[in-house]
C-alpha cells in the first residue's frame, strides 16, 4: 500500500504535506508534487495535512491512476523535503474540477532543435 498524490494538487501545491513525511518521498512537478510509491512507508500522516484533500491511499477506488502518475513522476521530478511557499493564486483552483485534464504540466525540458542541428541540402 501507498499513499497518492491526485490532481486536487494541481495549482494549489501547498506543501503542507512536505512537512510531516519522514521519509522525504514527495517529488515536485510545476504545479504539483507525488509520492514515489516505493518510498512511502504508509504512516498516513500526509493525507490529513492536505488542506484540499489531494492525498488519498491507494486502496480508494479510481486509485489506479493516481498510482501511474506518481509512480512515473517520481523517478523524474526532484525531491522536495521542505514547505515552500504555494502559487500566488492557488485559492482560486481549490475547487476546480478535472484539474489533470487543464492543467498537468509533466515539466520536462523540451529539446528544441537549434537552428545549427536542422539539416541543409
Ligand atoms: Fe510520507 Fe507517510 Fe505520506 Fe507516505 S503516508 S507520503 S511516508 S507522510
Ligand atoms: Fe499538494 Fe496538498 Fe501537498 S495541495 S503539495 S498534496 S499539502
Amino acid at each position: 500500500m501507498t499513499y497518492l498524490v491526485n490532481d486536487n494538487c494541481i495549482k494549489c501545491k501547498l506543501t503542507d504535506c512536505v512537512d510531516v513525511c519522514p521519509v522525504d518521498c514527495f517529488y515536485e512537478g510545476k504545479n504539483m508534487l507525488v509520492i514515489k510509491p516505493d518510498e512511502c512507508i504508509d504512516c498516513g500522516v500526509c493525507e490529513p495535512e492536505c488542506p484540499v484533500d489531494a492525498i488519498k491511499a491507494d486502496t480508494e477506488p479510481g486509485s489506479a491512476k493516481w498510482l501511474e502518475i506518481n509512480t512515473k513522476y517520481s523517478k523524474i521530478w526532484p525531491n522536495i523535503s521542505e514547505k515552500k511557499d504555494p502559487p500566488l493564486d492557488h485559492e482560486k483552483f481549490k475547487d476546480e474540477q478535472n484539474k489533470y485534464e487543464k492543467y498537468f504540466k509533466e515539466n520536462l525540458k523540451q529539446k528544441s532543435r537549434k537552428k545549427s542541428e536542422k539539416k541543409s541540402f
